[in-house]
């Protein structure tokens, strides 16, 4: 029997995590945040001191860190037995795991252990390359996307709630750096899936995001 998939594509920043987790618990499917295993990687990579640009060393790393999720209420998440969690969102993380993110000999060792996600009774994965590589065939397929005012504001909210320094400047064009590179990578750029829903959700609530997608499973549509 397959097993259900929705995918939710789209740039950082647009709301991809707390909509996926929301669906994830309302339907208790199982929950792949694919952009903490590039920061996890990213992660291993500065705590063993490769340069970014050192590919056989950034593989080796990528083959032999081990990796342990627990998505309950928070992700948790532990590499080679040590709880990353608190360094996943720091900005340097997520700087370096778009740039490592865009060699294809990278994504290729992450691919199969995004795939193994797909466990009954089902899975929301959400990223950049959910719907068109990883999950080509999930069922149900969101690209989600906001303006970068919307993205990069949403941002700094985010992390003066959590009481960490930010500039709302510094944020916006770290933001347009990350998805330019995202965008223009030669493998798995962040585009659309064909079969995809597109919602922007710059002038929406969670709300009403949430139930956009809630139709979308619950009328079985495959765009
Ligand atoms: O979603 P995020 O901000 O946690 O992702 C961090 C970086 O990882 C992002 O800038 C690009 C990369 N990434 C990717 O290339 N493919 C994915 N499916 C998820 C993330």
């Amino acid at each position: 029997m397959t097993i259900p998939v929705l995918t939710i594509d789209g740039p950082s920043g647009a709301g991809k995590g707390t909509i996926s987790r929301a669906i994830a618990k309302q339907l208790s499917w199982h929950y792949l945040d694919s952009g903490s295993i590039y920061r996890s990687l990213s992660i291993a990579v500065l705590n063993a001191s490769v340069a970014v640009d050192d590919i056989p060393a950034i593989l080796a790393v990528a083959k032999s860190m081990q990796l342990e999720f627990d998505c309950g209420e928070q992700l948790t998440v532990k590499l080679n037995n040590e709880d990353i969690t608190q360094h996943l969102s720091l900005e340097e993380t997520g700087r370096v795991a778009s740039i490592i993110a865009a060699y294809p000999e990278v994504r290729a060792v992450l691919l199969q252990k995004q795939k193994a996600f797909q466990q009954m009774p089902g899975l929301v994965a959400d990223g950049r390359d959910m719907g068109t590589v990883v999950f080509p065939d999930a069922q149900y397929k969101v690209f989600l996307t906001a303006s970068a005012k919307v993205r990069a504001l949403r941002r700094y909210k985010q992390l003066k709630e959590k009481e960490i320094d930010a500039n709302l400047a510094q944020i916006t064009q770290d933001l347009e750096e990350r998805d330019r590179r995202d965008q223009e990578r030669a493998t798995a750029p962040l585009i659309s899936a064909k079969d995809a829903l597109i919602i922007d959700s710059s002038d929406m609530s969670l709300e009403r995001v949430i139930e956009e997608v809630m139709n979308l499973i619950q009328n079985g549509l495959n765009w």
